[in-house]
């Protein structure tokens, strides 16, 4: 089968997108809009995409657009997806899926009601780096797991762009980059219990908050099914080190680069390293032959009639962001 995406918003992922879908085995780029014609039909003609539109009504009336890949800062996120779904069309919305656990109920809802498909792009999820890693942890080889260490943060000083720090936009390194910390903490623990789509007990948060109370960098400890400790930390004013570190009763997982910070490189190898308690690492090589954003497209091609994708389900979206409004509660909190 074929699905024909229209690209809701014309800003810097959905260039990634769009150039991936060339890859894709399913997808091809219908249209494309955004708020402006001019820079609408100049993304189109850098794609080599049949329609362009300013303004995002007149993609959702194309009746040749199957699947909507919402690409807008997060606040506007829900209108969209909304939109979209009432619309008939199938839904990709870029992480976080929405700013609350309100509004992501809300969103489903349109999903469940108009039957379209709805999933939130956390593309890193489909990797096959990340089905190791799980694969890992549920065979047990480092025992039982018993914490957790996830980075992810840039420095954008100098080159800020008006997204990341802007609270009208959803400025802040929680909602940015902090959401694949706390999917990546809730994956182990998931991988360790078998228990989906799992939340923390306990959720406390340190950030260095800017003077309109955007977090720069912010720093989080949660307490997860199993018995698991993570420790979480993620920023755009921070230049540290992207890894995954999961430490069991017999030794620890390592990801030196997780799949996410790959972006539109497509390595064919990708490394974690295994190490035994007591003993030498071992690097196990995990092979890759698709993008993250083919692969993305491609899965929701390939699950559209259950309506949802069987890994980044609507349950642990919501768990997430569930997770997300604590760790940015508890920053917030004096
Ligand atoms: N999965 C990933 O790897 C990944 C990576 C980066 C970002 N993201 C997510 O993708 C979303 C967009 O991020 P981005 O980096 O592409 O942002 P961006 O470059 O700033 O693009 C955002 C686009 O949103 C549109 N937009 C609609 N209303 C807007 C408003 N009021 N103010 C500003 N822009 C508005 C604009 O498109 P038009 O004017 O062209 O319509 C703009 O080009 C975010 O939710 C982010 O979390 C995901």
């Amino acid at each position: 089968m074929t699905l024909r995406w229209g690209l809701l918003a014309a800003g810097s992922i959905a260039e990634e997108f769009a150039a991936a879908i060339r890859e894709s085995e399913h997808g091809t780029l219908a249209a494309v809009a955004a708020r402006s014609a001019d820079r609408a039909a100049e993304f189109a003609a850098r794609h080599e995409i049949p329609r362009s539109y300013g303004g995002y009504e007149a993609l959702l009336a194309d009746p040749d657009v199957d699947a909507v890949y919402v690409s807008t800062p997060h606040p506007m996120h829900a209108e969209w997806a909304i939109k979209a779904a009432d619309a008939g069309k199938h839904v990709l919305c870029e992480k976080p899926l929405t700013v609350s656990a309100k509004e992501a109920e809300r969103v489903i809802e349109a999903a469940r009601r108009n039957d379209v498909f709805l999933m939130e792009a956390f593309m890193y999820r489909l990797h096959p780096q990340t089905r190791k890693l799980t694969e890992l942890i549920t065979a047990g080889a480092i025992g039982e797991v018993r914490a957790v260490d996830v980075t992810f943060s840039y420095d954008t000083t100098g080159s800020e762009r008006e997204r990341i720090a802007d609270p009208a936009l959803g400025g802040g390194g929680i909602l940015d980059v902090g959401c694949y910390c706390v999917s990546v903490a809730r994956l182990v623990s998931q991988a360790a219990t078998g228990i989906e789509a799992v939340e923390p007990t306990d959720v406390i948060g340190m950030a260095k908050l800017d003077d309109k109370g955007v977090d720069e960098i912010a720093m989080g400890l949660l307490r997860l099914p199993g018995d698991i400790i993570a420790q979480i930390s993620c920023g755009f004013r921070l230049q540290q080190d992207d890894h995954i570190r999961v430490y069991g009763t017999r030794g620890q997982l390592y990801i030196e680069k997780p799949s996410w910070t790959f972006g539109m490189r497509r390595p064919r190898t990708s490394t974690i390293v295994l190490t035994p308690s007591g003993g030498k690492p071992e690097a196990i090589e995990v092979e890759a032959t698709k993008g993250l954003f083919a692969r993305e497209a491609d899965h929701v091609a390939e699950h559209l009639t259950a309506r949802q994708s069987p890994i980044v389900t609507w349950e642990d979206t919501l768990a997430n962001i569930r997770t997300l409004e604590r760790w940015g509660a508890a920053v917030r909190t004096p």
